[in-house]
């Protein structure tokens, strides 16, 4: 096995696993590394539906998503299409899936089917560091708060990408819940920052307006290059990343004559999570 670092703060490109191993021996390995690394790459893939969601499988229940729709024969794989004239991508801001959910996403198998030659790329942010980092005084006004976390609705996800379909019975309700601002995680026991620029709308126990500037600056915070690490995709890529301790970023920078015109297809898969604690 090889691990390649991809940044100081998270991140690493694995080779010399088998993805299409099930059994417990090399589920434990393939855990330990995404703990360890909070997001993990492995390139040349070319594993079928059935064995992505045979590998998602061993990390727990799979999630269906509250708005889209999956494959026809694999309704567990929600396939992420940005067409070739779309400027926009989904998850093209900080986020942490679904998080707006009481159980939000333990962790998410995104495996890349069509790559633009360029353009793209991922950005992660380690939340386990943006909370180490947080300025202690930031820290002390957070520590035993929680925050609401609400979802955008179905525009958000569908109307605003053309390719990608709704549910059958098109909702288009808000979900809200309320998490602690900062989780412990139920593996490795670490302080995790939980709060994400897409999602988060307000702390509890504070004016909106303070929120609002609290919220500015951790969100600021969470964005700092050296907590983060960005990926390049190319096509048969697995990544697997820790939806608890990472926030995660897909960059649209599809411009005129630099990679508009291309599509980018991604098939994804998550995790059902637990009750942030
Ligand atoms: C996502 O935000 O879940 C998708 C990430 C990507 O397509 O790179």
């Amino acid at each position: 096995m090889n691990v390649k670092l991809l940044s100081g703060a998270l991140g690493a490109e694995i080779s010399g696993i088998d993805l299409t191993d099930t059994s417990d021996q090399n589920f434990k390995k393939i855990n330990d590394l995404l703990l360890e690394h909070k997001v993990i790459f492995f390139r040349d893939q070319p594993i079928t539906n059935e064995q992505q969601i045979a590998l998602a499988a061993k990390f727990g229940p799979l999630e269906t998503h509250a708005y889209v729709k999956g494959l026809k024969d694999h309704p567990e794989i929600v396939r992420i299409i940005k067409g070739k004239e779309e400027k926009n991508q989904w998850g093209e801001n900080w986020h942490s899936d679904v998080s707006y959910n009481s159980k939000p996403t333990k962790a998410v198998i995104l495996k890349s089917v069509k790559i633009p030659p360029v353009g793209g790329d991922t950005c992660f942010s380690n939340m386990e560091l943006a909370w180490e980092t947080l300025d202690p005084k930031i820290q002390s006004k957070i520590i035993n708060k929680k925050a609401v976390h609400s979802s955008l609705g179905a525009e958000f996800f569908i109307d605003n990408y053309k390719y990608m379909e709704g549910n059958e019975k098109r909702n288009y309700d808000s979900y809200s819940n309320e998490h602690p601002i900062v989780r412990t995680h139920p593996e490795t026991g670490k302080k995790i920052l939980y709060v994400n620029w897409t999602y988060t709308k307000q702390i509890i126990g504070l004016e909106k307006e303070e929120s609002d500037q609290v919220l500015k600056e951790i969100f600021e915070h969470q964005a700092r290059l050296d907590l983060t690490c960005r990926f390049s995709w190319t096509e048969d890529t697995v990544a697997i990343w820790d939806n608890r301790s990472v926030i995660h970023y897909a960059i649209a920078d599809f411009f005129p004559g630099r990679g508009l015109g291309y599509e980018r297809i991604m098939d994804r898969i998550a995790i059902e999570g637990d009750h942030p604690q």
